[in-house]
């Protein structure tokens, strides 16, 4: 069940969509796709060493209107950049070096799904949404699922309304869809942000096992406390070159640690007491990269099991067990900062705001970080102190206005059909 609030929201979004497709092509669209953005509430950079994530999906989306076509040709217009693209799919995979940054989710997506066998066709769409574009809350993840979702629902693969396929094979599609980030866009990025935008539970965040791709829905007992996002509204340009700069050092790490560490294939191997037996062998600067990976991953551990005795303890247990998990979110936060350094000094602004305030039990950097946004729990009565706060402190420190999202945690993708669409 979907809270009322998701549900109008989504089915404003379903009109004005709608309306703008009719705008652009006449006609109505045969069907939406629609894909939420996430927040990891922890694991950071721990994905593509083969570890542990603990994210949520959350009610902001990017949707697809779309309508198949009687040929080949892909017609696309992105509403929220003002911009159309346009390409036939007899022309894949070569991406046109004049093909703007969105259009190439739609290239890949398609390129992958033809060479995996299927049979796609062309079709009109029209693409908006109001997941903040490059704001770590995984924008380019939602919008890579949803324009699988539209290309598998205009060439009839799936069909029904919802998203009905075994989950399997929507892990399937999440790894095509890191494909597409790996082939077409040129950042080596984990499984995390594809998985949850599929898998996503309402109330529920996703204990993933990034190697195994096992994974659980936790229910998000959060009782009084909400989860609160932070929008620096900075984005660094750097971040793409430094993530993969960052995977780079930690697969060194391993490198070197596998010599003398049998068995050991990723830093998710690695337990703490090994690591330093031998962390002085590697570089300063990789020591610090895999210290802050071996911790982080046992802190997802930590975090899940908080969460899930939750429900079983009596209540003055559960306020011990929040601040343990807050406690959890701050170390990963201090990690980031200082062993992995991809934080960045607004990113530290608005968490040391955030934990200078009562209620707020935890605040962190969230995705890959260098700008982007933070995610605090704060307590219901803290909401209306800590907006104001927020505000006004970090607009004095930088002159930025910041952007503060109190989300509900969200389903995973879905498809809604005509007629009526919701
Ligand atoms: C980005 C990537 C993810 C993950 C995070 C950092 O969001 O797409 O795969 O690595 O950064 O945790």
């Amino acid at each position: 069940m979907r809270t009322l609030r998701t549900l109008d929201k989504q089915s404003n979004q379903t009109s004005f969509i709608t309306q703008k497709f009719e705008e652009t092509f006449g006609g109505s669209p045969a069907f939406i796709a629609s894909a939420p953005g996430r927040v990891n509430l922890i694991g950071e950079h721990t994905d593509y060493n083969d570890g542990y994530v603990f994210p949520v999906a959350i009610d902001k989306y990017i949707n697809i209107a779309a309508r198949k076509r009687p040929d080949r040709r892909v017609t696309l217009h992105a509403l929220d950049v003002d911009d159309a693209w346009e390409f036939s799919l007899d022309t894949l995979p070569a991406i046109p070096p004049q093909a703007p940054t969105w259009s190439r989710y739609f290239i890949g997506v398609a390129s992958l799904l033809e060479a995996s066998g299927r049979e796609i066709v062309g079709i009109d769409a029209v693409i908006t949404g109001d997941v903040p574009i490059g704001a770590g809350l995984s924008s380019s993840a939602a919008l890579s699922v949803a324009a699988t979702l539209a290309f598998l629902t205009a060439s009839s693969e799936l069909v029904g309304d919802g998203f009905p396929v075994p989950e399997d094979n929507k892990k399937k599609l999440a790894a095509l869809c890191q494909r597409v980030e790996h082939e077409f866009v040129d950042v080596k990025c984990g499984i995390m942000d594809q998985t949850i935008s599929l898998l996503g539970k309402e109330n529920h965040a996703l204990f993933l096992d990034c190697r195994s791709l096992e994974y659980e829905h936790v229910p998000l007992n959060l009782g009084e406390y909400a989860i609160a996002i932070c929008n620096t509204k900075v984005k660094r340009e750097l971040a793409a070159s430094e993530y993969n700069k960052r995977r780079a050092e930690c697969e060194r790490g391993v490198d070197i640690l596998s010599r003398r560490i049998p068995c050991i294939s990723s830093l998710r191997d690695i337990a703490l007491t090994d690591f330093k037996k031998h962390e002085e062998e590697l570089p300063a600067l990789t020591q610090k990269r895999c210290r802050y990976v071996i911790e982080e991953n046992a802190r997802v551990l930590e975090a899940v099991s908080v969460l899930k005795g939750r429900s079983q303890s009596a209540p003055e247990e559960t306020d011990a067990s929040l601040i343990r998990l807050g406690s959890l979110m701050n170390a990963s936060h201090n990690g980031l900062r200082d062993d992995y350094e991809v934080s960045c000094k607004e990113l530290d602004l608005l968490t040391d705001i955030a934990r200078s305030i009562t209620g707020v039990i935890g605040s962190r950097m969230t995705g890959a970080g260098f700008g982007g946004c933070t995610v605090s729990v704060v307590h219901q009565d803290a909401l209306e102190i800590f907006q104001t706060r927020i505000t006004t402190e970090y607009h004095q420190q930088t002159g930025i206005e910041p952007e503060i999202y109190l989300c509900n945690v969200s389903d995973g993708a879905q498809v809604f059909r005509s007629p009526g669409l919701s």
